[in-house]
């Protein structure tokens, strides 16, 4: 049974926010999601076709930081919990057009933290990202304990709303959490992100550019798993704290790309090494003992399961992916990938 029934999502038609939203449709009759979301290139109401309708799903177009709008919805829908999708999620972006990160994941989450404040909500979940904490080496695992040290504009972005979610809690007794998540996969990620990106440039029998030496190491988490552990942290965790997300999943992006070369059935001829991105993190690893022992969280996929499902959906649903393509995609990838 849910504590917080009515609940705003941001970034409710993006990757994880869409499978956020699915789940609690799905799993959680007694909650009303209301999704705000300002459709950017990222954003797609075709993520949720089959709930647009739905008696618990309100879908409103519009702008984290125009506070005039976030007070109405909060006021009509009796809002008792925000958590916070909404963002600039892509780190490459992020090098050639850092503003709109600035705006939307600084002053967006700023925004929302004052109707938070001003309206007295229950609660304040942020989702933010293992980036904050900057990189490893070989060894060890970020711990929440762990300097925040962020080393591109996005993770800058990111750290900075941190910050500003502990600072409501400190100066205005806001009850917030924040989720720190390793790298995410599955159904709906928009093909810019590696394991999309590959899939379908496999699937038309393009080069796979991959960045340096591609022994960069994620720590790989299938999306259904961080939704269930947003679920638990805004449903029984005491505000103020803080909790790592992560699969124990750590892979190099080579083992990646060859395991989907494998399953599609296409040549390692596809690979091709490109230019690095600039500033390229080395390493991510998380420790999530913590959501793991307090809130009895645990992933229910291993990476293998998870990347098979991944594979079968893009497969399933290549009228999806041509969907998400079509317009200003190729303008973006030629752009990105040209001369690397
Ligand atoms: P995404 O880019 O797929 O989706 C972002 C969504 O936010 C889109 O629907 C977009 O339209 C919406 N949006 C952007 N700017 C907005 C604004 N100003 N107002 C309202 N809506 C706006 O991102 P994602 O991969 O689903 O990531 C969601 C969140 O999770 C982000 O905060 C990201 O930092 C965090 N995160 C992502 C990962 C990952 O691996 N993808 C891992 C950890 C944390
Ligand atoms: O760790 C969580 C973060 O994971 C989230 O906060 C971000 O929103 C999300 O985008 C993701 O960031 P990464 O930079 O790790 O993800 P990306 O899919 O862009 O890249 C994964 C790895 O693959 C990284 O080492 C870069 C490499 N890569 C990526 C692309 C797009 C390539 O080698 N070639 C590519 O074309």
């Amino acid at each position: 049974e849910a504590v917080m029934r009515r609940i705003l999502v941001t970034g409710g038609a993006g990757f994880i926010g869409s499978n956020f939203v699915r789940m609690v449709l799905c799993e959680h009759p007694d909650c009303l999601i209301v999704n705000l979301d300002k459709l950017t290139y990222a954003g797609n109401l075709g993520n949720l076709a089959e709930f647009l309708e739905h008696e618990n799903h309100k879908f409103v177009k519009g702008d984290i930081c125009d506070g005039a709008l976030v007070g109405r919805i909060i006021d009509e829908y009796e809002i008792e919990a925000v958590v916070n999708f909404a963002a600039e999620s892509h780190v490459d972006r992020s090098i050639t057009g850092p503003k709109v990160f600035v705006e939307t994941n600084i002053t967006g989450t700023l925004t929302l933290l004052e109707a938070a404040r001003d309206k007295k909500l229950e609660r304040f979940v942020q989702i933010s990202t293992d980036e904050v904490y900057g990189a490893l080496g070989p060894e060890g695992k970020f711990t929440e304990q762990t300097a925040l040290s962020p080393n591109s504009p996005y993770s800058a972005s990111k750290a900075a709303a941190d910050h500003l979610v502990r600072a409501f809690g400190h100066t205005w007794g806001v009850k917030y959490n924040i989720t720190r998540c390793s790298n995410n996969y599955g159904p709906y990620q928009f093909p810019e992100k590696l394991i999309p990106l590959m899939i379908n440039n496999a699937l038309n029998d393009r080069e796979l550019p991959v960045y340096g030496d591609g022994l960069y190491v994620r720590d790989w988490l299938y999306v259904y798993d961080h939704c269930t552990a947003i679920w638990r942290v805004l449903q029984n965790a005491p505000p103020g704290e803080i909790y790592n997300i992560g699969g124990c999943n750590e892979k190099a992006n080579l083992e990646v790309i060859n395991l989907i070369l494998s399953r599609l059935g296409k040549p390692k001829s596809l690979i091709r090494h490109v230019t690095d991105r600039p500033g390229h993190d080395r390493r991510y690893a998380i420790d999530a003992g913590k959501i793991m022992g307090e809130l009895g969280w645990k992933p229910s996929l291993s990476f293998e399961q998870g990347i098979n499902k991944t594979i079968d959906w893009y497969l399933n649903n290549q009228d999806w992916l041509r969907n998400v393509v079509s317009g200003d995609y190729q303008s973006y990838y030629e752009s990105m990938y040209a001369n690397r």
